[in-house]
């Protein structure tokens, strides 16, 4: 089958990025991105690229180059989906909130109404493509609903796992490590692999692309960001011995990590990892286990979330031991309140819960991100309804420069590694802060050595 029509529901994060690259490389598809957000919507068509809704490196440049030529955003989700013969889910799948599995199990409300969706308007054949992390077995709840309520047509579901990196994702997109396929044995399911097995064939070589079982692509996907998020909870785990001890954890993961069996990403020790996706997962994983009566492998997988957990908490309980045991009313900047550097996402930032655990202790945070506003600040610490909108709203304060951000502070934590944030003049920093002026760095980017000799009290991650 020729591939010329795409649609993809859920304009997000996944959506918007995958799409852009895929309208870039393979101009003879028409690329479809659909989404019930009206204002999303505006935003990807703006013609001011810098206002489209996600910021990543890159971006703008793919979109300029394919948008009204192969790559259109659109709220007629209908239309697209009529018209496409691939149709990727890109929605969210939050974690549950309410009743079975709350708090554990992914939300599959939104999957399940793309389904049906997708069921009431499809006339003809459709490869149905899974985009967004699902648990194990969605497949077959998505083919379920398609094949009961749908209009006789045939469906193919295949899982294709995003493995983007927010902040890179448009170089992951552009050389990733491996692209999964997981789709049916049948002759149809092997088809409707090879069709989208093609798409991918316009840019990334045959080597790198997979073909599995829909069940090994969907748990692939988990078990690849369980590990990923393990590695980091494991250092952090070495970070806190080693601030008992004396080693310092930046010389440990160097020497491990030149073990080639071990390899040397992902072993920064930080104040916690967050993102939209290595808790949800987790979460998502430990939630499956349990169904099957797994509780030790449960146990084991849930101990990530447990240590990352604990080091956010530790790092807020030491600016508040260390500020002489009280932050009342104290300023407290916050260099970053993304998730990590280079992105405007700020979900399950470690910075949200270090801020709400100072806000208990009565502190005024005064924030500064280049590429976070004030608003999406209080919204987040609003969804976690510690405390009232107004209480949170007291409680933030926000600057257009970090410089202004600083001034008259007691301390500053570092919560995202931005570059920029090596480059400022800190002399001009320490002259403006209270005395003594503290150093928090939970990414450990800034130089120790060079803060101390200015005057600050510096403290990084496990040394
Ligand atoms: C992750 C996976 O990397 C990606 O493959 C998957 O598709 C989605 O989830 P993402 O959450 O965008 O991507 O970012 P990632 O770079 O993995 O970072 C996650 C968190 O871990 C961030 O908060 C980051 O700061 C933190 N981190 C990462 C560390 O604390 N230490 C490290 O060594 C690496
Ligand atoms: P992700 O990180 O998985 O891309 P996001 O929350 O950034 O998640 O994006 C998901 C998008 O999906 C949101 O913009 C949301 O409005 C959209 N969405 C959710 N359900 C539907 C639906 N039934 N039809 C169209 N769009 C939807």
């Amino acid at each position: 089958m020729k591939i010329t029509k795409i649609c993809c529901i859920g304009a997000g994060y996944v959506g918007g990025p995958t799409m852009a690259v895929i309208a870039q490389k393979c101009p003879e598809i028409q690329v479809t991105v659909v989404d019930l957000n009206e204002e999303r919507i505006a935003a990807w068509n703006d013609e001011n690229i810098n206002n489209i809704p996600i910021y990543e490196p890159g971006l703008d440049k793919i979109v300029l180059e394919a948008r009204g030529r192969n790559l259109f955003f659109s709220t007629d989700v209908e239309k697209a989906i009529d018209e496409a013969q691939i149709i990727f889910i890109s929605v969210n799948t939050p974690t549950k909130t309410y009743g079975k599995g709350k708090g554990m199990a992914a939300d599959l409300k939104y999957i399940e109404l793309c389904a049906r969706q997708i069921a009431r308007v499809a006339k003809d054949n459709k490869i149905v493509v899974e985009k967004s992390t699902l648990p194990v077995r969605t497949a077959e709840a998505i083919k379920s609903i398609l094949d009961n309520t749908g209009n006789g047509v045939q469906f193919q579901i295949l899982s294709n796992p995003e493995f983007l990196a927010e902040g890179t994702a448009v170089q992951d997109l552009l050389n990733p490590d491996r692209i999964l396929i997981g789709g049916d044995s049948s002759s149809e399911g092997q088809k409707a692999i090879e069709a989208l097995v093609e798409v991918y064939s316009n840019w990334v070589p045959a080597v790198k692309i997979l073909t599995t079982n829909v069940w090994s692509s969907e748990l692939s996907k988990l078990t690849a960001n369980a590990f990923l998020a393990q590695r980091i909870s494991s250092i952090n785990a070495v970070s806190e011995l080693c601030e008992k001890t004396g080693a310092d954890v930046n010389e440990v993961a160097k020497a491990i990590g030149m073990d080639s069996r071990i390899g040397s990403k992902f072993l920064k020790a930080s104040v916690g990892f967050g993102g939209s996706c290595f808790q949800k997962d987790i979460l998502n994983l430990v939630y499956i286990a349990k169904s099957y009566g797994l509780n030790e492998v449960a146990d084991y997988w849930e101990q990530v979330i447990i240590m990352n957990d604990h080091q956010k908490r530790r790092f807020s309980n030491n600016i508040v031991q260390t500020l002489y045991n009280t932050v009342s009313d104290k300023k407290i900047t916050f260099f970053g309140w993304a998730f990590k550097k280079d992105t405007n996402d700020t979900r399950e930032s470690a910075a949200i819960y270090v801020a709400d655990d100072l806000i208990n202790e009565n502190a005024k945070i005064a924030v500064y991100d280049p590429k976070v506003s004030r608003k999406k600040v209080l919204a987040d610490l609003d969804y976690l309804e510690t405390r009232t909108a107004s209480a949170n709203a007291d409680s933030v304060l926000s600057f257009d420069t970090p410089y202004d951000a600083c001034a008259n502070s007691h301390a500053i934590a570092v919560l995202t590694e931005w570059d920029e944030f090596i480059q400022y003049d800190w002399q001009k920093i320490y002259d403006s802060m209270q005395k003594p002026a503290f150093v928090f760095d939970g990414r450990n980017v800034l130089n120790g050595p060079a803060l101390e000799a200015i005057g600050f009290v510096y403290q990084g991650i496990g040394s």
